[in-house]
């Protein structure tokens, strides 16, 4: 496995892929890499003849208030996964190399950028479309693989590439999850243990959902209700949002039907946590 951490040299090494006509699979991350991350690592490993995961925690993408300085670095033990796994190369570039003096450029995903997270978090999603579209460009991949956690995410992901012609296949990938259902999130680092207890809530409250749907239930107000019941029962949580919402415009459904996606954001104390289910529904 390399790491590569100039533009130069990752534009060299996709070209000899290309070259010799070989696919590449990318993962973009942030790093502190859990099994969530492994999942798209192996996904990408076995379906392209050369994988590359970039590892940056990406400045504009986080608030003035948020956890830039603390977001967790674990490189070394991230390339140790990463290196078992059969990964190539892992593009590990500085700040300065991916937003050097004068650069300006927006790309603003419009309507997707302030629904759900986007309203609490002003400024993320244009922060998250410019340097997916960067690399993108540098790692020129066949296929780019995401986590359906970061649902917002893939949602706006996946408008870029159609809205920009951009030549690479999305590939969205299941939430992975401890065995008690909390999604596995590199902040849940932060979460002491009585924390960790309380951010079950998120999950309950997603189950509620579809149980309730089961149940007949099919009016979203009714499902949000008892989804937000479930998160209040949890003394250290605050509810950020919690909403069904329709797939590709994020817009709340009045009524559900399958393929709507219950999601929420929740503060257990100050960490803020976000999942989400894909609706099943019969009715
Ligand atoms: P990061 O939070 O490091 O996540 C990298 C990828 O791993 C994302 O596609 C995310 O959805 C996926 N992922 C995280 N937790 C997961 C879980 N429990 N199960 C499955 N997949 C999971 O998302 C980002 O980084 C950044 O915004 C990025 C796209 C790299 C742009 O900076």
């Amino acid at each position: 496995m390399e790491v590569v951490v100039s533009i130069q040299d990752i534009r060299e090494r996709v070209k000899s892929f290309r070259e010799n006509q070989l696919t590449v699979g990318f993962v973009p991350t942030m790093g502190a890499l859990h099994e969530g991350h492994l999942s798209l690592v192996k996904k990408a490993k076995g379906e392209n003849d050369k994988t590359v995961v970039s590892i940056f925690v990406n400045p504009l993408q986080f608030g003035k208030n948020e956890d830039f300085r603390q977001y967790p670095r674990t490189f070394d033990n991230d390339c140790e996964l990463l290196s078992k796994e059969g990964v190539d190369i892992v593009f590990h570039p500085k700040a300065s190399e991916m937003y050097p003096e004068g650069f300006c450029t927006l790309v603003i995903p419009e309507h997707l950028e302030d629904k759900l997270c986007g309203k609490l978090r002003p400024g993320h999603f244009r922060g998250v479309a410019v340097i997916v579209l960067k690399l993108f460009n540098l790692v020129k991949p066949d296929v780019a693989y995401f986590g359906q956690k970061d649902f917002q995410q893939t949602v706006i992901i996946k408008r870029i590439v159609s809205d920009l012609n951009l030549d690479v296949n999305i590939s969205v990938l299941p939430t992975i999850r401890n065995k008690e259902g909390l999604a596995l999130s590199s902040r849940n680092a932060y979460l002491s243990e009585t924390e960790r207890e309380g951010a079950l809530c998120l999950y309950k409250a997603l189950a509620k959902a579809q149980s309730t749907i089961n149940a007949g239930i099919i009016n979203t107000k009714e499902i949000v209700q008892e989804m937000e019941k479930i998160i209040r029962n949890c003394k250290s949580a605050t509810i950020d949002y919690v909403s069904v919402v329709n797939p590709e415009t994020l817009e709340e459904v009045p009524r559900v039907s399958s393929g709507d996606v219950a999601t929420l954001a929740v503060r257990i104390g100050k960490t803020r946590l976000i999942d989400n289910i894909i609706c099943v529904s019969t009715i």
